[in-house]
């Protein structure tokens, strides 16, 4: 599969990175595609690197990682994505981390939804921190991913994906659960930043 990855911070980096070490076919869209040439990391195998708008054609896959205005701004003006699976694994956080900037009865990830009404979104990759998704494996047991989208197909290809990276991958539903997830992001944010614990933490699903 074709995976492109919009932005190269540290989410784009940490999914990006690790997917590049597998069979898939890789490529980051940046604003400056020749400035960003300097960072990638020497150790892995080479990773195509271009601009928005051709990272957006070529990937079958496209996983958002900007921040959410940047994404909403550009699934709102890239042209139609149709039959695309868009990843969105940005969180809607309102300025000082003090919540949420999208909610009542829609999220971000709807509102995405909204703007590319022939692609499929998956809300996925965002309810942990980017450090989780390098190593998702603590004390041997690995830590949860949930996803949720109404596309039964797209979603068994982002739940592959983060199974890849060693999550324990959990389908929550469609995607009006999405500001269900954008709020554990917040919870995840306040744990590590508001109460101490650092970002070395993550949520594990226990059964019995
Ligand atoms: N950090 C985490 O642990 C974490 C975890 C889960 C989800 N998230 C969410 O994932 C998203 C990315 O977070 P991050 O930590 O990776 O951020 P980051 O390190 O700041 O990287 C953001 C990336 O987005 C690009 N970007 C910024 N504004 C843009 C615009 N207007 N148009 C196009 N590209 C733009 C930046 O490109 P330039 O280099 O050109 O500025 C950079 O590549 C956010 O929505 C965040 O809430 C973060």
């Amino acid at each position: 599969m074709k995976i492109a990855i919009i932005g190269m911070g540290n989410v784009g980096k940490a999914l990006g990175y690790r997917w590049n070490e597998g069979v898939h076919e890789m490529m980051f869209g940046v604003r400056k595609p020749e400035a960003d040439q300097l960072v990638v990391d020497p150790e892995q195998k080479p990773v195509k690197i271009a601009t928005i708008g051709v990272a957006l054609e070529w990937g079958e896959l496209v996983v958002m990682a900007t921040p959410y205005k940047a994404a909403l701004t550009l699934m709102k003006t890239c042209g139609p994505l149709a039959g695309k699976v868009i990843v969105d694994a940005t969180n809607p956080i309102a300025p000082g981390l003090t919540g949420l900037s999208v909610g009542g009865d829609t999220s971000g990830a709807e509102e995405i939804q909204k703007a590319q009404p022939q692609a499929h979104v998956v809300k996925c990759f965002n309810t942990t921190g980017f450090n989780n998704m390098q190593n998702p494996v603590y004390d041997k047991r690995k830590s949860v991913m949930f996803l949720c989208g109404s596309n039964a197909v797209a979603k068994a290809s982002v739940k592959l994906l983060s199974d890849e990276l060693g999550f324990d991958t959990i389908d929550a539903g469609p995607l009006s659960m999405a500001h269900h997830l954008e709020s554990l992001a917040m919870l995840w944010i306040k744990l590590a930043y508001a109460q101490g614990h650092g970002r070395e933490i993550a949520l594990v699903l226990r059964r019995r």
